[in-house]
């Protein structure tokens, strides 16, 4: 705690200003803003908002309402694009990831990719808390969803490292001696059930070695064995939990760059990592994109592919929030 709070003081003078949180004085600076430009365009109020946790948010939008008297999420919402950002600033992570899997499971064609990522880096108890809000927001159950949307080996993964097994437990010992005889087990012809069975545990530590030990055994990387694996999305799946196990900042790194680089911007994923990521490693995952082949920021991406409050509300995040995100990490 003291450590922290150390760190904390040396990257982050503003400490004293957090420390007496009152939501009265950012949500009196939002409105101004929100009166003054009737252009519809609030720089400041993203600048003002990204200052603050995703918890202090909560306050600031409650005082909103009661000085106010309006919801500051449906103004924020009123006329905007890709509203996940707007979300994600304005909801808990548990409901904002509930609305990112109705999203995933109700668009046309499902988002295996959405599935998949926020399945494989959230932890046990975080997936429950978004079932939770999933029923309460939509009035069903999200594994039902799931069940009627998906089907076969994805499915039975996807719910495999949903918890539905319960096999998956938010446990982080590790044991050299089960992960010598996992990898010994591996070195059999390649078996779908099996890589499942091992890659939904996600005790991060414990599968780290198992692949380490699988290396040392077969002289070839745990990807190589995965490449068998004949269906595209379970393929998919299976390598972003090898990246994220190696490296989790980077894991999203490249998942920022594939979304900025290239022909037209994802829009979609460069809201959902920025913002789920931003209390939890979006300085290391930034630090990460700079290494990525490409002679551009973020931000520099951001400044370009992207406009008015979409962009106001990721710079927000890139820009001001990055102090904070130390004492969280
Ligand atoms: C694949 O692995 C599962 C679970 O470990 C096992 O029950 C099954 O018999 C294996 N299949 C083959 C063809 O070895």
């Amino acid at each position: 705690m003291i450590k922290l709070f150390q760190i904390f003081l040396v990257n982050c003078p503003l400490l004293f200003v957090f420390s007496t949180f009152d939501a009265q004085y950012p949500a009196d600076q939002i409105h101004q803003d929100l009166v003054r430009n009737i252009d519809n365009q609030w720089p400041h109020v993203y600048e003002v908002l990204a200052q603050y946790t995703n918890e202090e948010r909560q306050q600031i939008a409650l005082r909103y309402k009661g000085t106010y008297g309006e919801e500051l999420r449906d103004l924020l919402l009123r006329r905007v694009q890709h509203k996940e950002v707007f979300l994600g600033l304005i909801d808990k992570p548990a409901k904002y990831d509930a609305s990112l899997l109705r999203d995933a499971v109700y668009r046309p064609g499902t988002d295996e990719d959405v599935l998949i990522e926020i399945f494989i880096t959230r932890k046990y108890e975080e997936i429950m808390e978004i079932r939770k809000e999933y029923q309460e927001t939509y009035g069903t159950d999200l594994y039902n969803d799931l069940d009627d949307d998906l089907s076969g080996m994805f499915k039975y993964f996807i719910f495999s490292i949903a918890g539905y097994n319960e096999n998956r437990v938010s446990d982080d010992s590790t044991d050299l001696v089960e992960a010598t005889r996992e990898a010994l087990n591996l070195m059999n012809p390649y078996n779908t059930t099996q890589c499942i069975c091992l890659l939904s545990s996600l005790n991060l530590d414990q599968l780290w070695l198992i692949f380490d030990e699988y290396q040392k055994l077969s002289n070839q990387p745990i990807e190589t064995l995965l490449n068998n694996e004949p269906d595209d999305d379970l393929r998919s799946g299976f390598l972003q939990i090898v990246k994220v196990v190696r490296d989790t900042p980077k894991y999203f790194a490249e998942k920022l760059y594939n979304a900025v680089a290239g022909f037209g911007t994802d829009n979609d994923a460069l809201s959902r990592i920025i913002v789920t990521r931003s209390e939890i490693d979006l300085p290391e995952i930034l630090r990460e994109f700079e290494k990525q082949p490409w002679k551009m920021t973020l931000r520099e991406a951001i400044v370009e592919d992207t406009t008015l409050n979409f962009k106001f509300a990721l710079l927000g995040f890139l820009d001001h929030y990055h102090g904070r995100t130390m004492v969280h990490a």
